[in-house]
């Protein structure tokens, strides 16, 4: 966040570089200052802003700084909806989708993969090394093994004996999308260069069929960056999301003018307009424009965002629903 100080400090370094003829005041004016920013959903968002604001901060690129912080929700097994100590499906197995987009319009993605610790990596391997966008189930498996990832078991106790109570409940009938099964971690960054990158990764819906892939690790879905305007991302049911290719309309909707959060409300209404059960379930967007702006919005209460660029803050999403 820009000081008085700061403001004085710039202020008297423009008019010495203009006194001594190096830059004009209006070149000066032409070129405000970049505000890194990280943007990430839910309250463990927190959390995960704190490495990616380490590499923002040395003027590290908006690239590692999404892969870094989306690594630790990936990591952490207390969260049951990414990553390591997911929630399984119905067969009790943890399969992880996850994506990454960089400022080129470079992206990668993978879809029902297993036993890899972290998957928004192997997403990144796919599109740094492979002429592919997407890989799935066991041939994402067989590509990260073969770039040195190694293979785990990602049910920890706890989800093991969540599910076999699920098993003796539920019978094996898939679960209704209701608004508490599914918080993805989406993560958002601007760099020192204007760069803007992003990454969506997540363990899916609890108890889903086997097989199923949901909107995260879709580019124009769960994720969409255009460097030239911004990037946005989506939590909540993916199927919704799918529908509608929610991060992709968000951000065409700030290309033509719109604030963050006006695209994040735009497209939850879109939701809203066409899906006519969207109070059973949540959906939650996120925005983040070249100017480092921010805003989401959320179908019901609860969705939360944080964002970090120089203090890391908890934000309620403004919502549709007002019951
Ligand atoms: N948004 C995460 C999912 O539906 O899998």
């Amino acid at each position: 966040m820009s000081t008085r100080r700061t403001f004085i400090k710039q202020s008297a370094l423009a008019s010495t570089l203009v006194a001594s003829g190096g830059i004009s005041m209006s070149e000066i004016i032409a070129q405000p200052q970049i505000k890194k920013t990280v943007i990430s959903t839910w309250h463990f968002g927190l959390i995960a802003n704190e490495p990616a604001w380490e590499i923002l901060s040395k003027n590290g690129s908006a690239l590692d700084a999404v892969e870094a912080g989306v690594k630790i929700t990936e990591a952490d097994k207390k969260i049951q909806s990414v990553g390591y100590g997911g929630l399984p499906d119905r067969d009790g197995r943890v399969t992880l989708d996850a994506c990454i987009m960089d400022e080129k319009g470079n992206c990668g993605s993978v879809v029902f993969l297993e036993h890899i610790l972290h998957p928004v990596s192997v997403a990144r391997a796919v599109m740094e090394k492979t002429p592919h966008v997407m890989l799935a189930g066991d041939g994402a498996l067989q590509f990260a093994l073969a770039n040195g990832f190694k293979k785990q078991d990602l049910l920890t106790t706890e989800t093991k004996e969540a599910w076999e109570k699920w098993c003796k409940e539920h019978q094996y009938s898939p679960m209704k999308i209701d608004r508490d099964n599914h918080d993805t971690i989406g993560m958002l960054a601007l760099d020192a260069s204007g760069n803007l990158s992003g990454a969506c990764t997540t363990s899916g819906l609890a108890w889903k069929i086997h097989g199923r892939v949901g909107d995260s690790p879709i580019i124009g879905a769960g994720l969409f960056i255009d460097n030239e305007i911004g990037g946005a991302t989506a939590t909540g049911k993916g199927e919704a999301v799918m529908k509608m290719c929610g991060s992709f309309l968000i951000v065409e909707l700030m290309r033509n003018g719109k604030t963050p959060t006006e695209a994040c409300k735009i497209a939850v209404e879109r939701i809203v307009k066409h899906q006519p059960d969207y109070k059973d379930f949540q959906v939650g967007f996120l925005a983040l424009n070249k100017r480092g702006e921010t805003g989401g919005y959320a179908i019901t209460k609860g969705f939360q965002y944080a964002v970090h660029n120089g203090e890391n803050v908890l934000i309620d999403a403004e919502h549709f629903v007002k019951d």
